[in-house]
């Protein structure tokens, strides 16, 4: 039974009791609207550990778009019955004043790997993933931490700052769950419309074309312009970015010999969307 607990508190004096009883604890850090991408976050946590805490906070300080924060789905009930069923031990569902208490005065930044594509286009962005991740470690002292690679820049910020401030975690990034069409799953999708989720699966289908031209030989460039002509001719409202970056750093890469890595970001029915693949 998935037990709920909303105080930092709470949350330490059940991970102490499992930590002296020597138990591995994984944490899969989420905002909530739970979907089949998180649950096998979960699902791989539970195989790896011996108890699993999923936190569940929209965190006030990644929105850069006041408007992204209101409507971001919130769905805690639904959300619990769901961790219920793969047996993830701790729902931890703090209230944003247990997590940044008045006086809370320290940001994580994450420079240069943090700095390209979202933390372009979202500025702040990633100083609020950095300082929340960081918090939520310290919170759950988990041994293990469980992250999609759907958002991959995502995946090396919080490696890069698990390294730089030498926390006592394992980060653990997870392949991409998609849907049957190819669309990575998020939260995010059921803003789509019926019309623009039934075009939202040309995001994947076009980086992976580009990707694979590329390793035909195709130049970067080209296969690039063609995979931006296809999202947009399939009605997208905007192409944010299309870029093949060094898979590590984010920087822009024309080396094949080291893991390049395509990222997208797209508008569609006012939904931003953003996808990743090796190439
Ligand atoms: O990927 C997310 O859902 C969030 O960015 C995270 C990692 C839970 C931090 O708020």
């Amino acid at each position: 039974m998935t037990i709920i607990l909303r105080r930092v508190a709470e949350l330490r004096d059940v991970v102490r009791g499992w930590k002296a009883a020597g138990e591995v604890v994984g944490v899969v850090p989420t905002m909530g609207a739970l979907h089949d991408g998180h649950l096998s976050l979960a699902r791989r946590a539970k195989a790896e550990c011996d108890r699993v805490i999923t936190t569940i906070f929209v965190n006030p300080k990644q929105f850069n778009n006041p408007e992204d924060l209101k409507k971001y789905p919130r769905t805690e009930e639904a959300d619990v019955a769901l961790l219920n069923t793969v047996g993830v031990d701790v729902a931890f569902i703090p209230a944003p004043e247990e997590v940044y208490p008045d006086g809370h005065a320290t940001t994580v930044s994450v420079l240069g790997v943090s700095e390209p594509l979202e933390g372009r286009m979202r500025p702040g962005h990633f100083d609020g993933v950095a300082t929340v991740v960081t918090k939520l470690f310290g919170m759950t002292e988990a041994n293990r931490g469980y992250f999609g690679q759907k958002d991959w820049q995502q995946l090396q910020v919080v490696l890069r700052l698990v390294r730089d401030l030498n926390l006592p975690v394992t980060v653990v990034g997870c392949e991409t769950i998609r849907e049957a069409d190819g669309l990575a799953m998020s939260s995010r999708n059921v803003r789509l419309t019926p019309q623009g989720r039934g075009k939202a699966s040309i995001l994947y289908a076009a980086i992976t074309a580009a990707a694979a031209d590329i390793r035909a030989g195709q130049s970067d460039r080209m296969a690039i312009r063609e995979a931006a002509e296809a999202i947009r001719g399939a009605g997208f409202d905007r192409v944010e970015y299309i870029e093949l970056r060094d898979a590590e750093t984010l920087m822009p890469s024309d080396d094949p010999h080291r893991p390049r890595r395509m990222l997208a970001a797209a508008w569609l029915d006012g939904v931003r969307l953003i996808d990743n693949i090796p190439v």
